[in-house]
């Protein structure tokens, strides 16, 4: 049901010309993973160069060091997440998207979220944050690795905010403390809520 509602959502926003990036765009970056078993929406920022290029989200270097960080915590990214990104098309230059191009984007990116329907958004990198958080100066390093609540379209959501695999690929210490130590840390928090709830789920049978 889910993915026959997303379909719907997903026609109109490959025929989508409401703002610059259609112009540039090799290709529309709508979402990756299973709607259908994914309980974790999970938002990035913008299409990059390869992400356009073959159409999925993270796909490219930052994509792959997720890859790492999602398997190493035991998070499935395939089946526990629906993988968008605040905006659909790539930036040229990769540059954050502007103001008028995420609210061009907005309508596409809130569908996805009430269809989904999810037990938790993770908010990745700041720009993704910043779409949801009222104060624009909010600093992820502050507010990462916590749960808040979240109210998109009237509905609330349990939802963290976590470092953006690009910032890891600049930041390579291991040491307790760093980036990637607190990015493992959160990884496993979102991992456990997955877990918890499946558990519960058998406790009740
Ligand atoms: N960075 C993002 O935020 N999203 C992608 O899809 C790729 C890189």
């Amino acid at each position: 049901m889910k993915k026959e509602c997303l379909s719907i959502v997903e026609s109109k926003c490959r025929a989508c010309r409401a703002c610059g990036l259609a112009k540039t765009r090799h290709n529309v970056v709508f979402a990756d993973g299973n709607p259908e078993t994914a309980e974790i929406v999970f938002i990035g920022e913008a299409p990059g160069e390869t992400e356009d290029l073959e159409g999925r989200p993270f796909v490219g270097r930052a994509g792959d060091l997720l890859n790492e960080f999602l398997e190493q915590a035991g998070i499935s990214r395939e089946d526990d997440l629906y993988i968008i990104n605040t905006v659909k098309c790539r930036p040229p230059e990769n540059r954050i998207p502007t103001d008028e191009e995420k609210t061009a984007c907005e309508k596409f990116l809130n569908a996805q979220i009430d269809i989904m329907n999810p037990k938790a958004i993770v908010f990745c990198g700041a720009t993704a944050l910043k779409s949801f958080w009222p104060d624009p100066k909010v600093q992820i390093s502050k507010i990462r690795g916590n749960w808040f609540d979240v109210t998109i379209n009237g509905k609330e959501y349990k939802a963290m905010a976590i470092f953006h695999p690009s910032y890891l690929l600049r930041n390579h210490s291991m040491q307790e403390g760093s980036p990637r130590r607190l990015m493992q840390q959160d990884l496993k928090e979102i991992r456990n809520l997955i877990l918890t709830d499946r558990v519960a789920d058998y406790a009740a049978v």
